[in-house]
């Protein structure tokens, strides 16, 4: 097994399949793994909680005091669970893996992650679950702002409707009552509001390597990501086991999508 530690970074739009790639990439590498969009479901559901939104999904008036006072309030952890193999989110002790993944907390999370105060809090968190480095970590500014030093950046990509569908079948897969243009329409405008947030919006990082999934299968796309995250923690091994003949052309395919 690799034993040089390093950041993976793994951004791009919701429900890319991010998190699908990020857990096996983890599993795969002994890695750990943090899912900050449920960081962001998680301090939602407490705003909901709290009963700190207006009804027709805007936030109410909220000042600094009160939002540094709130955030005091809040405790985040992940909690490895080898039954699903992961750390699931626990809030204030709970575990909440399922409840932030309804879609009352989806239709306010894009709110909440635009509060300053908000994201302070989550990305110190954030970085300091990575000071070990040995990390996957998924979400919306991973490579930009949480750890613009990660030495592995990939941004994912893939169809709006290919997304939608994907997400529609998961949630029915829980029995989350839902349909599939409630889920479109909030991918769309999570999407906008993803990349027109003034804190720390949705961009792909200069040195980050897009990776489009719309036909691949979780399988592909996973094969592509460990090659590259091995070429950087042992590129000698690499060599050795694949051949460097194809290992030299994976990593140009991928490139030339960037
Ligand atoms: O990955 P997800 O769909 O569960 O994320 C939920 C929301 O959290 C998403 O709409 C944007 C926000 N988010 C963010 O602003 N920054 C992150 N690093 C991760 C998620």
């Amino acid at each position: 097994m690799p034993s040089k530690k390093i950041v993976i970074a793994i951004d791009g739009y919701s429900s890319c399949g991010k998190s699908t790639i990020a857990k096996a990439l983890a599993a795969k590498l002994s890695y750990g793994y943090v899912d900050t969009g449920a960081m962001y479901r998680a301090v939602t559901l407490f705003f909901l909680q709290k009963n700190i939104f207006h009804s027709e999904k805007g936030l109410k008036h909220l000042d600094h005091e009160f939002l540094e006072e709130i955030m005091d309030h809040i405790s985040i952890f992940f909690h490895y669970n080898p039954a699903v193999g992961f750390g699931e989110i626990y809030l204030n002790g709970k575990n909440v893996e399922n409840e932030i993944r309804q879609m009352m907390v989806s239709d306010y999370v894009s709110a909440v992650s635009a509060i300053k105060e908000v994201r302070i809090k989550m990305v110190d968190l954030q970085q300091k679950m990575g000071l070990q480095r040995g990390i996957v970590m998924d979400g919306r500014d991973i490579g930009t702002t949480v750890f613009p030093d990660a030495e592995l950046k990939l941004f994912m990509q893939a169809d709006p409707e290919v997304r939608a569908v994907r997400r529609f079948d998961e949630m029915q897969s829980k029995g989350i009552a839902v349909t599939l243009d409630e889920v479109r329409n909030n991918i769309q405008s999570r999407d906008y509001e993803d990349t027109h947030r003034k804190e720390s919006p949705l961009t792909q990082a200069s040195d980050a390597i897009v990776l489009d999934n719309t036909f691949l299968t979780p399988a592909e796309q996973l094969e592509q990501a460990y090659a590259l995250a091995i070429s950087i923690i042992q590129p000698e091994e690499k060599k050795t086991q694949n051949g460097s003949d194809g290992s030299e052309k994976k990593t140009a395919d991928l490139s030339a999508k960037n």
